[in-house]
């Protein structure tokens, strides 16, 4: 009797010191997470070139924000450099609170140098891997870093544990100064010079020359798992990723968990995150890791291979790396297949909440185009639209615009349609569609819901186009090559487990459809992830309206708003 009652006892008080431990935890949730960022540039050498370059607190890539879903982060951001500066936490719904969002001129003025801003916002219902980048002119290409997102305490992963993690950034390196390599192109007319180099955490790797200080390595132990925290911070160029002899299972896109499926190589897009689980199950050595460029249209790019190393433990240096076998650059069926593998993880704790019933029905072409351009190479300036306008960037945030009903500052007549029907994917057009320019967004009742078709054209050519919404996830309910048919391409739909995602590929010369309810007030923007077609106009922004709630109501701003 005695030892049974001290039984009961001693659960009791495991129960009593579990719930206690649970009050500390949850408080440990409510943690503010503090950074600083010092934009400063700094001198940096790759491919053995030499330049200053614009970074946060002197590092490339930048600091990795960890927090736990729940908590608040606050950044302050000063600006040290010569060039205005904005942040953008890519994939963070930032739910009433567009002042912490970041696009210049859209959410915020940018901020001056010698100026800060506090970037102040919480980060809830969303766990995974996301990332940071600067968010005006092509300043991303040097100013980027990884937030990772753990979910609460005492909510495990809904995969095994891993062993370990390791964040891999994929990015792009020019030899010369980036803005001056833009600032060329546009005077041109023509497309900016392509990088010189891909490269995986800041680095090129051995393909290139005085890779000896710029290979990125990754120590594994037999037998071990890890996780892979995959981002893809290139600026123009959609990716495969793959390791040698290494498949990998994918867990996550976008934060947001999905259902298991092993691959041998990655598809991913601009914005794009990708979690993976990689087992060091085979024989002990080095192998390396390696990303290249899907393209699938006869366009000049980057097509060189970074690489980094997966190298097991106590495997000396001098053991030669086997390169993995990549998608061909120009394999459209893996590329189309891969995401066709991806879905939402949709299980009773992450349910997929896809609408299923729409408010809202748009549909978006996308173009390129000629504008005369008397200054010019030819006469000509390359140009980018949505159902042919090409967005152009107002004087002040749109965002303040809106809440101070400012007037003069946009239009809200953003067409639901295109003007004009023709048959998007058919021969290749060059007429002059005259596009034309302006700041028209589209507004949005509070709580509506909206699918979106965005169409690519032959306007001058297909191309695959990497579209990423701020302020929202969307599941993408539907894709498909050629021209979209509202009579028979519904029915097609995915609505049960669709994959949620910020960024989606629309494919070159198809279309992509994706749903998500309006209820996150404020100006959000769209835009192609591939910075070249952002900076030729293909472009535009929701503005969703307030909710009759008081909680539902864009938030006053900050004090510290930059003003222009
Ligand atoms: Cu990652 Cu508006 O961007």
């Amino acid at each position: 009797m005695a030892s049974r009652d001290s039984t009961l006892s001693f659960g009791a008080l495991i129960f009593f010191s579990i719930s206690f431990l649970r009050c500390i935890s949850d408080q440990a949730e409510a943690a503010v997470r503090k950074y600083q960022f010092d934009v400063q540039v700094k001198n940096v050498s790759r491919l053995c070139h030499a330049k200053p370059i614009v970074t946060v607190n002197g590092r490339f890539p930048g600091p990795t924000i960890y927090v736990r879903e729940g908590d608040r982060v606050v950044v302050n951001v000063t600006n040290h450099a010569q060039y205005n500066m904005s942040i953008h936490w890519h994939g963070l719904k930032q739910y009433r609170n567009g002042w912490a969002d970041g696009p210049a001129y859209i959410t915020q003025c940018p901020i001056q140098t010698g100026n800060g801003y506090l970037y102040d916002f919480n980060v809830t219902g969303q766990r995974g891997t996301l990332w940071w980048h600067a968010h005006i002119f092509w300043l991303r290409a040097t100013v980027y870093g990884a937030i990772v997102i753990m979910p609460k305490q005492g909510t495990p992963f809904p995969f095994p544990h891993p062993n370990s993690e390791q964040i891999i950034l994929l990015g792009e390196w020019w030899n010369s100064d980036v803005e001056e390599v833009v600032k060329q192109g546009t005077n041109l007319g023509l497309p900016p010079n392509m990088s010189d180099a891909h490269t995986i955490n800041g680095k090129p790797g051995p393909l290139f020359p005085c890779f000896e200080k710029h290979t990125f390595a990754m120590e594994v132990e037999p037998g071990k798992t890890y996780l892979l925290r995959i981002i893809n911070a290139a600026l123009n160029d959609q990716l495969f990723f793959a390791i040698a002899n290494h498949n990998m299972t994918v867990v996550e896109i976008d934060a947001v968990y999905t259902k298991p499926f092993t691959t041998q190589a990655l598809f991913i897009g601009p914005g794009q995150t990708t979690n993976v689980l990689v087992s060091a199950n085979q024989a002990p050595g080095r192998y390396f890791m390696a990303t290249r460029p899907f393209l699938d249209v006869p366009i000049p790019i980057d097509n060189k291979t970074a690489t980094a190393i997966l190298q097991y433990k106590s495997i000396p240096n001098t053991v030669l790396p086997k390169l993995p076998r990549l998608p061909a650059p120009n394999d459209t069926k893996f590329a189309l297949g891969y995401d066709e593998n991806l879905k939402s993880l949709n299980s009773q704790q992450f349910p997929a909440k896809v609408p299923l019933k729409v408010d809202r029905t748009l549909f978006y072409t996308i173009g390129l185009g000629i504008n005369p351009c008397p200054t010019c190479v030819n006469g000509t300036r390359l140009t980018a639209s949505l159902n042919n306008i090409s967005f152009v960037m107002p004087q002040i945030g749109l965002l303040q615009a809106h809440y101070f009903n400012m007037t003069g500052v946009f239009g809200t007549d953003f067409p639901d349609r295109p003007p004009m029907p023709f048959n998007y994917t058919g021969a290749p057009l060059t007429a002059n569609l005259k596009t034309s320019q302006g700041t028209r967004l589209s507004r949005i009742a509070f709580n509506a819901t909206v699918e979106l078709v965005l169409q690519d054209t032959n306007l001058l050519t297909v191309e695959s186009h990497p579209f990423h919404l701020h302020g929202y996830n969307f599941f993408v309910v539907g894709t498909g090559i050629g021209n979209y048919d509202p009579a028979k391409d519904p029915a097609k739909y995915n609505l049960v487990d669709p994959p949620e995602r910020n960024t989606v590929g629309v494919p070159t010369g198809g279309w992509t459809a994706i749903r998500f309810r309006a209820d996150n007030p404020g100006v959000w923007f769209m835009h192609c992830h591939l910075e070249l077609h952002t900076s030729w106009g293909l472009k535009t922004a929701f503005v969703v309206e307030d909710g009759p709630g008081s909680d539902q109501t864009v938030v006053p701003p900050p004090k510290d708003l930059p003003s222009c």
